[in-house]
């Protein structure tokens, strides 16, 4: 029986945070072997944020960087970026022609934006069309995120479904996979852990910061098992094994924080390691992206052709 399909992409938006991993880079590395899948480097989305050349380039190496570190393996998972597919923006746009103004209004990403009183791009109004074409070229069966992205993917598969019923079955309903234990990893703050509220740790933080950014968790005085500090923790250690110690400890914020800092350093170091490793020999590590892009474009046009073909463009003799 052939492998079911996943995929998945991440914003080059700057260097990601222990959530961004436990949320959802873990997952890709775990799921490699099981999957027949892609991870994609999500420039055009990240462009609604990133509007500067240097560091939209420097963005792209870097998580290009990141995903080898963490273990992503090209012989197993083809990594691409989704600019060097056209095919995207192409389908994006054909979904665009049937989709209504108040269903993408319902977006939680666009309330957010518009909540914050900002003025939207039509990019980021646009946002979930784009990301459902991602989704859709590749004939996926599930899309690892955390949770904040699952209404994302349920605008993509009813944006397949809208299309199959409108031109006739084409495109495969992918499911959104979710990890539920840490489905929302909460920053230094108690809030989510996110870049924008800069309540974060890096994933390849170096011994110092880590120290800075734990000794920054937010607690309270009521003496007990500081909560903030318990649910990070937690990511790294089982609760089991954890509270006990917690316990021990209720109230000694300081030990508790140092001995987080000493767990979260032994996860993090070989991390460090090996991504200086790949930054030794960055022309290797952008042959890897090219060749996942020219695989992926395969896929990706063959499904745009059936498109084409379903919608009544194609219309040379062959
Ligand atoms: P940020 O909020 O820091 O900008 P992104 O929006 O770039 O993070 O998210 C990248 C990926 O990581 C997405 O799949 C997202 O669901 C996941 N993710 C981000 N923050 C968290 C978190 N605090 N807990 C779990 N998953 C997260
Ligand atoms: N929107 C996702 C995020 O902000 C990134 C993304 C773009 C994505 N296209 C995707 C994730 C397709 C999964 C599948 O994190």
């Amino acid at each position: 029986m052939s492998k079911k399909v996943l995929l998945s992409g991440v914003k080059p938006t700057g260097a990601p945070h222990i959530g961004n991993y436990f949320g959802a880079m873990k997952q890709f590395v775990e799921l490699q072997n099981d999957y027949d899948g892609y991870v994609f480097i999500a420039d055009y989305h990240a462009l609604n944020f990133i509007q500067n050349k240097e560091e939209m380039h420097k963005n792209i190496i870097n998580i290009l960087l990141d995903y080898l570190a963490i273990g992503l393996d090209p012989k197993k998972i083809t990594i691409f970026k989704q600019s060097d597919i056209l095919e995207h923006t192409e389908l994006a746009w054909i979904f665009d022609t049937f989709t209504t103004m108040p269903y993408l209004m319902r977006a939680h990403a666009y309330k957010d934006a518009l909540g914050k009183n900002k003025e939207i791009s039509v990019g980021t109004f646009n946002y979930p069309m784009l990301m459902a074409a991602d989704i859709l070229l590749y004939d996926v069966d599930v899309v690892p995120v955390g949770q904040d992205q699952k209404q994302h993917v349920e605008y993509a598969r009813d944006t397949a479904e809208k299309f199959n019923y409108i031109f006739g079955e084409t495109f495969k309903l992918p499911e959104p996979m979710i990890m539920k234990d840490v489905a929302v990893v909460p920053g230094i703050d108690g809030r989510k852990m996110s870049k924008s509220y800069n309540n974060h740790i890096p994933l390849f933080a170096s011994h110092e910061e880590v120290k800075k950014c734990v000794m920054g968790i937010v607690t309270d005085s009521s003496g007990g098992i500081p909560k903030n500090v318990f649910a990070i923790h937690s990511l790294l250690r089982p609760e089991k094994e954890l509270l006990p110690i917690y316990e021990s400890k209720a109230g000694k914020y300081k030990e508790l924080k140092e001995l987080l800092i000493e767990d979260l350093e032994k996860f993090i170091a070989p991390l460090r390691e090996r991504r200086k490793e790949f930054e030794k020999d960055i022309p290797k590590a952008l042959k890897i992206l090219e060749e996942g892009s020219k695989k992926a474009k395969i896929v990706a046009s063959k499904k745009m052709q059936e498109v084409k073909e379903k919608i009544g463009v194609n219309i040379y003799e062959k």
